[in-house]
């Protein structure tokens, strides 16, 4: 409805939208180096950040940047994961089906992921998604993939993703083994006000839109509610766009933005 209506090549503040059209600031940069690096290294590495604020966004950047000849990328994003289950789902990754042991599926992964790497010459690069639902039996697990080898250097790369309160429970003196073997950190923070005007703009050059449509007051109000969240800013900046519509308007300003965040707060 709104395409048709504004004129757009395709739905604007879309949660599909291309890597290739990703808006990248300095700090989006910042973190995708870091994990180029950690992955190179074969290093532990932590992504934490605020809900909506980019993160499994970038490991699907970075997962599609990856060199296929080089890395065998396993993603895991199962809030419930219980320790027997993830090794299977890590086995059926590697296109293997698991034994029917815990223990089994684990040494099972172990010489897979050895045979990997020094066989086959890729590296896994296993990427733990929403890590701050892990339970702690399965945080103890994650610990024993941070010690693979114990003291030789370790044949994979492994990333958790996760909210904030992710660096509290590391914090803890139970993980102290896990937090002391992280070697590459990085919080994604919210845009700054300028950042989030260019990311409006951005995700309206990418449906080609023949104008600004929000008035610079309007991106003030989308920032101070949305705290430069890219989701919460997708989510105002469409029902914006809904109300525009429903008013045959072209054009966002300050109140228009504000009736929306009054109807938001309602919900
Ligand atoms: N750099 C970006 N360019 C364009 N859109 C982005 C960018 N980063 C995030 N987004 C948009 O914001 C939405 C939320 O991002 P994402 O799902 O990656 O957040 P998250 O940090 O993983 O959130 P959660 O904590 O809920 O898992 C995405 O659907 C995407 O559309
Ligand atoms: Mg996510």
């Amino acid at each position: 409805m709104i395409q048709e209506y504004f004129g757009f090549t395709s739905e604007p503040f879309t949660k599909d939208i291309l890597p290739e059209h990703l808006f990248r600031t300095p700090r989006f940069e910042e973190l995708l180096a870091r994990l180029e690096y950690g992955v190179k290294k074969r290093y532990f590495c932590l992504v934490t950040g605020d809900i909506g604020a980019g993160k499994s966004t970038a490991i699907r950047y970075l997962a599609k940047n990856l060199d296929e000849n080089r890395y065998k990328l396993l993603y895991l994003t199962d809030s419930d994961l219980k320790p027997r289950d993830f090794y299977r789902e890590l086995l059926f990754q590697l296109g293997c089906t698991p034994e029917h042991q815990r223990i089994d599926a684990k040494r099972q992964f172990m010489r897979l992921i050895l045979d990997l790497f020094e066989n086959q010459k890729l590296t896994p690069v296993v990427v733990v998604d929403e890590a701050h639902l892990l339970s702690n039996s399965m945080l103890h697990e994650i610990r024993f993939l941070t010690n693979f080898k114990m003291d030789s250097l370790s044949p994979m790369a492994l990333i958790l993703v996760g909210q904030p309160e992710l660096r509290g429970t590391l914090a803890m003196q139970i993980f102290q083994a896990i937090t002391q073997r992280i070697q590459v950190r990085y919080h994604l923070s919210g845009l700054t006000l300028e950042e989030t005007g260019a990311y409006i703009s951005h995700h309206l050059e990418v449906v080609k839109a023949k104008s600004q449509i929000f008035s610079p007051d309007a991106v003030k109000e989308i920032y101070a509610y949305s705290k430069g969240i890219p989701r919460v800013i997708n989510n105002l900046c469409t029902a914006c766009l809904l109300a525009a519509r429903m008013q045959s308007s072209f054009v966002v300003d300050r109140e228009a933005v504000l009736r929306v965040i009054e109807d938001f707060r309602k919900f």
